[in-house]
């Protein structure tokens, strides 16, 4: 995903959730320039911060751990211009406390943007390291989503003017084959 496409994007405070080593971040970062667009990576696992605060260590950004899933989180509210979460919401058990979170987050006006996989062919994607065929990845509770379930989460969440597309399909070689992952992107305003 990138920031390009319409013409130029002003200035950006951005929080991304389940940031992983803060690839994405970096490249939204990049794609944005001449604008600066300042990134708040939340995630989890202390590894993958470790990595990202690497990262992005020039740039200023603060890597946070917060799990917005836990209604006990403090919450930065309505901060945010942008809030992303690429491949995070599949990882994640309790949703509607999620969502509601990343709505109290965002500015009014501003939006919401996930990345993951479709229901079709997501129950695959985490079957891969043997047990007899089993999925055995247990930080992983959603086989993808649909756009109704989605579009249902973010409703509720308090979000308006979701738009929904299936701008890619990533590749993972499953049970000796190469198998394709379409992956949805929704937008959704505060
Ligand atoms: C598949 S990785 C995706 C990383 C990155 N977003 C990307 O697209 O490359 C999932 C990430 O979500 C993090 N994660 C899992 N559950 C989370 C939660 N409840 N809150 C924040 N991060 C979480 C994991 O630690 C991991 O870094």
């Amino acid at each position: 995903m990138s920031p390009k496409g319409d013409g130029p994007i002003p200035d950006q405070d951005v929080l991304e959730i389940g940031a992983g080593t803060g690839q994405l971040a970096v490249e939204m970062a990049e794609a944005a320039q001449p604008a600066t667009w300042t990134f708040t990576l939340a995630d989890t696992s202390e590894g993958m911060r470790e990595v990202a605060a690497e990262r992005v260590s020039q740039r200023g950004w603060t890597v946070l751990d917060r799990d917005y899933s836990d209604p006990t989180t403090t919450l930065d509210d309505a901060s945010y211009d942008l809030v992303v979460a690429q491949m995070v919401l599949h990882h994640v058990k309790d949703l509607v406390t999620l969502l509601s979170s990343v709505h109290a987050m965002v500015k009014p006006g501003g939006s919401f943007i996930a990345i993951d996989l479709t229901e079709e062919e997501g129950r695959e994607f985490h079957v891969h390291h043997g047990h007899d065929g089993d999925v055995d990845d247990p930080d992983y509770y959603h086989d993808g989503f649909t756009e109704t379930a989605m579009r249902q989460l973010c409703a509720r969440a308090g979000f308006s003017e979701m738009t929904w597309s299936v701008p890619l399909t990533i590749k993972r070689e499953r049970h000796g084959r190469i198998m394709e992952f379409p992956l949805f992107l929704l937008k959704a305003q505060r």
